[in-house]
């Protein structure tokens, strides 16, 4: 008999990669997915039967920018008739009291939003969209006062990062239950604006402070989750929870991913939803297999007390800092490869280029 994995837990869906922001750190992949090679609502809806019935109990809607797709509405109803726990990852500049109520009378559970900055002038500007930090501020007062559990998440880098208390005051203006404080992750157009985007160790250092302190005084009222840059860690996170562990991400077109950064893997070919089902693609698929669990380990993970806490690191990140997924991540300080940390952690101590704002188009070439 054979041994098959656990189900994941949560389902991302990328139903779209079109978004009306242009964050330079965007987490999806650098060449965008168009809106002609969308999955359909009932693509969808038959992904929501087939996680379910996996035994998924969350699903995050996200994209690009969820609300582009005018079926959103439908398909949380739908996740919600499975008994799905639905979670809605939204820049919110689509939030207004229409299509907040068609979201909640569809039964969604969670909101989160996503803030450029603590200030409309940084917001703006990081974001390539002006109006939108007001539009957020308005949005994040609609979900709380119609009663949904809201999380605002703040991507920090050297631009927004000196304000990291001023956003923790947001969110206690806000009620709001839990504040996701990210450093930027480097891969996809994270990794093409790094050198714009990565703070310095002092600035690092005056963020976590600040994020411990608040930590303290606010404990019991409002969690802060912490998620520091790679490139001043000694051990690496255990991303994902492990690679095709727990998670599974659809992108716009239906291609199966253990996480949001799988296509930039060259040597995998994803499997599709369009041709296989959910259940075989998690317990049959070569690329899910390849680096799930301890088995692919180099040294010095395989003989590392770590390795079943961490995973090895990230797989995308080692493939994009060292030229292939199945090393030790650089971000361990057991990693060969570790150097390349501090290397690039040299780029933050210069002058930042201009962004390469996330579009379709872009030129990604270049950095000035
Ligand atoms: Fe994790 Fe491997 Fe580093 Fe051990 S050696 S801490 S398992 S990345
Ligand atoms: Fe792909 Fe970490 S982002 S494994």
């Amino acid at each position: 008999m054979v041994n098959l994995p656990d189900p994941p837990m949560s389902l991302l869906l990328e139903l779209t990669h079109r978004c009306p922001l242009q964050c330079p750190y965007c987490s999806n992949p650098l060449k965008l997915e168009r809106a002609g090679a969308e999955l359909s609502t009932d693509e969808w809806v038959s992904v929501l039967d087939q996680a379910a019935a996996l035994g998924v109990l969350q699903v995050h809607f996200s994209g690009g920018e969820p609300m582009a797709r005018p079926d959103l509405p439908d398909l949380v109803r739908h996740a919600a008739s499975l008994g799905l726990y639905s979670n809605l990852i939204t820049s919110a500049v689509l939030l207004n009291p229409r299509t907040l109520a068609a979201l909640a009378d569809a039964g969604l559970d969670h909101v989160q939003i996503s803030f450029q900055d603590a200030d409309a002038e940084g917001a703006d500007r990081i974001g390539n969209y002006a109006g939108g930090h007001a539009k957020k501020l308005a949005a994040a007062e609609l979900v709380r006062d119609a009663g949904l559990a809201l999380t605002l998440n703040f991507v920090v880098h050297r631009h927004n990062i000196a304000r990291v208390p001023q956003m923790i005051a947001m969110g206690e203006a806000f009620g709001a239950g839990r504040i996701e404080i990210a450093n930027v992750q480097y891969y996809g157009w994270g990794l093409l604006n790094r050198a714009a985007l990565l703070p310095t160790r002092a600035e690092l250092d005056a963020c976590t402070a600040a994020v411990f302190a608040a930590r303290e005084r606010l404990r019991g009222t409002m969690v802060i989750d912490y998620v520091v840059p790679d490139y001043y860690a000694a051990e690496p996170k255990g991303c994902m929870g492990g690679w095709a562990r727990r998670f599974v991400n659809i992108s716009p077109a239906g291609r199966v991913l253990p996480c949001h950064a799988a296509e930039t893997l060259p040597a995998f070919a994803w499997p599709s939803i369009r041709e296989e089902t959910l259940a075989d693609i998690w317990n049959h698929s070569e690329p899910f297999a390849r680096y799930r669990g301890t088995h692919w380990m180099p040294e010095p993970c395989k003989s590392c007390d770590r390795r079943e806490i961490d995973w090895g690191g990230c797989r995308c990140q080692a493939f994009a800092l060292t030229g292939d997924a199945g090393r030790t991540d650089p971000a361990c300080e057991l990693a060969p490869d570790h150097a390349i940390m501090a290397e690039a952690a040299q780029e933050a101590e210069a002058p930042p280029p201009a962004f390469v704002y996330r579009r379709v188009g872009a030129n990604l070439g270049v950095m000035a």
